[in-house]
């Protein structure tokens, strides 16, 4: 795929696929929808006390959630196991061109950001002492789930251009592959995805979007594995 990269109201930037006529974020900041999304309805709304906290990300793109991701648990008492797939994995020359790093500001920012987007596909990696990710080049509705996950960061291109990536037997199989108390967070908030997501078995809220953007949604499953919703 073609991709330009494009500077979002944030000042962070974006990529932007002629051929969908998609971003891969929003235009009303990069940085900011992500971390509204999916650190402050996502990784900031798990229950306290848990430790270890297995995330699963459809569509890695950008490697911008695993980024944010990263530094907000840093120094925390969580250990992040990151797994995300992507179908089509972008290239070195599209990602250097990105300004994450020096947006973010950290010393090792530029670093870790290598140490992310660079890893081998298929391979598991530790990027710091409270963090692995492994990344997978697969399509969604041909994802065989192996682990059971707390987080589910659920970044496809939009419904209109993707409907296959939102239909509800891959919400089914996600929440099948969910612990007890688990949240999938979406920057989407069409009535067909929250539908597809309570048919999969979801407890599904609407909450607050970033700029931009009136609703998110969030799903939950329930507290043990065997809720009937
Ligand atoms: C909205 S972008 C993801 C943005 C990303 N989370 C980021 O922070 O840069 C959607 C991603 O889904 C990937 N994708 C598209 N179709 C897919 C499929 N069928 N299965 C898995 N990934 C897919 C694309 O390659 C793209 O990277």
């Amino acid at each position: 795929m073609q991709m330009n990269v494009v500077r979002t109201a944030d000042g962070s930037s974006t990529l932007y696929v002629a051929e969908l006529n998609e971003h891969y974020h929003s235009i009303y900041g990069a940085v900011r929808e992500s971390s509204h999304v999916f650190i402050a309805c996502g990784l900031m709304s798990l229950p306290a006390g848990m430790h270890t906290v297995r995330i699963f990300e459809m569509g890695f793109g950008t490697g911008l959630n695993a980024f944010l991701t990263y530094y907000h648990a840093i120094g925390g008492d969580k250990e992040i196991r990151y797994t995300a797939v992507d179908a089509f994995p972008i290239g070195q020359d599209d990602i250097s061109q990105l300004n994450y790093p020096g947006y973010l500001g950290y010393p090792d920012a530029g670093e870790v950001y290598q140490r992310i987007t660079g890893s081998i596909w298929g391979e598991p990696v530790d990027i710091g002492s409270h963090f692995s990710l492994l990344k997978i080049v697969a399509r969604i509705e041909e994802y065989d789930f192996h682990d059971f996950y707390d987080l589910v960061y659920y970044d496809a291109f939009s419904p209109e251009v993707q409907p296959e990536c939102w239909e509800p037997e891959i919400f089914f199989r996600i929440h099948q592959h969910m612990n007890p108390g688990g949240i999938l967070v979406t920057y989407s908030s069409k009535g067909a995805v929250r539908r597809a997501l309570t048919q999969a078995g979801f407890i599904v809220e609407k909450l607050p979007g970033p700029p931009g953007k009136r609703e998110i949604l969030r799903g939950k499953t329930g507290k043990s594995r065997n809720d009937v919703v």
